[in-house]
Formats: C-alpha cells, structure tokens, sequence
C-alpha cells in the first residue's frame, strides 16, 4: 500500500531529523520507502531551489517565489512522488504543499485559496495522504537553528521573528481546515517522544 506523507512546521522544528530517524525505523521493518524533501528532490527542482534560496536573491516578488515553489513541486512529482507511490512505496516528503500555504500564502500575504488554486496547475490536485505538523513556538526553533552551526541559513531563515509567528499560526488554520490529513505533533519535547509521536501517527495510517 503506497502512502504519502508530508512533514511540515516552521524553521528549527526537527521535522528533518524526526523523518530521518523514521525512515531508518521503517526501513528496519520491511517498508519500501522514499525520502525526500521540497523546494527540491530532483536535479531540476534542486536547481529552482538555488535559485528560490539565494540568499542574494532579495528582490523576488512573492509571487515569483511562489511561482518556483509550484514548478519545482510540479517536477518532483513527475520525476520522483508520483512514480515512487505507484510502485506501492511509502513516500516521506520534507515539506510539500502546505509549506506554499503557510509561507507564501499566509506570511507573504498573497492568500491561501490563491497560492493552492495556483498549485493545482503543478499538482493536480495530489495531497499528501497524511501531513505531520511539528508544532513549535519560532523563538525556540530560530534558537535551535542558532545553535546549530552545521545548518545553512537561507533566505527565508533571515525573515523577521513575526514573520515566523505567522508561519505557526498559518500550519494551525491548515491544520484545522484539512483536519483529515493532519496530525498535529508537539515539537519541544525530546527527539525520542517526538519522533514516538510521528511514528505512532504513520503507523495509524497505515492500518486504516
Ligand atoms: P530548508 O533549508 O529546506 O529549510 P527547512 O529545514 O526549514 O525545511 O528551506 C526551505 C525553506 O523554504 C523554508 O524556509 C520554508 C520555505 N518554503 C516555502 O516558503 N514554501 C514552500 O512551498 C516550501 C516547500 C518551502
């Protein structure tokens, strides 16, 4: 049975980290599995990512970012989601649509309905089947990321601390709008009980 599932939440949540420690724990009980990550996951969609995440790029219109989050979301699929969940694996993707939602959607201002109604020319309607939110206050993820001297600092990193807030409050209203796909998880515990937590969530999902 093939599944697909996104891994959200703002900047310092541990969603990376939680995904890899899933996979390894999947992987050990038989699951095929692909991981992945957004902007990105493809040598195409890699390269819009560069350009999205440059820290130099400073004067790209929002819509522009938006626009290059969808196109390199649209190859990913093509090339990598779409083929994995027909061979009947199970797909975890660091980030997917949401992340438009509630970056370019909400903090940048330009509407969830407009930013998904532009998305669906990219996805075609493909929703992730089961969305992990890694739920954190941004002071505390900005001072993980702080700490943390092995982490690139992107554009988006450098936004303001209410820019970041938005981001949270947006993951919540896509929480309680799509509240079929959603699992709302609480990130500021240990890496042990947050990674027990997401792993219960795949784990349910599976035997539905
Ligand atoms: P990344 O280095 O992958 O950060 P993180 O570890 O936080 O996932 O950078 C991805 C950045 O792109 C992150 O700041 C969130 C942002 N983003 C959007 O604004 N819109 C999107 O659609 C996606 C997929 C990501």
């Amino acid at each position: 049975m093939s599944l697909f599932v996104s891994f959200e939440g703002g900047e310092g949540c541990g969603k990376s980290t939680i995904l890899k420690l899933l996979a390894a724990k999947l992987e050990k009980e038989g699951y095929g599995l692909v991981l992945t990550r957004e902007p990105g996951g493809t040598p195409i969609a890699e390269q819009i990512r560069n350009v999205i995440l440059d820290k130099a790029n400073t004067k790209m219109d929002p819509r522009t970012e938006a626009l290059l989050y969808a196109a390199s979301r649209r190859q990913h699929l093509v090339e990598k989601i779409w083929p994995a969940l027909k061979e009947g694996k199970i797909v975890l993707c660091d980030r997917f649509l949401d992340s438009s939602l509630a970056y370019q959607g909400v903090a940048r201002g330009l509407g969830i309905d407009e930013v998904l109604n532009m998305n669906y020319f990219a996805t075609e309607k493909t929703f992730p089947d089961l969305t992990l939110l890694f739920d954190l206050q941004p002071e505390i993820g900005l001072e993980r990321i702080a700490e943390n001297a092995n982490r690139e600092v992107n554009r988006l990193d450098l936004e303001k601390l209410s820019f970041h807030a938005k981001v949270r409050d947006a993951f919540h209203e896509l929480a309680r709008r799509f509240a079929n796909r959603y699992v709302i998880i609480d990130a500021s515990r240990s890496i042990e009980e947050v990674e027990a937590a997401a792993y219960q969530a795949i784990k349910e999902r599976l035997a539905r």
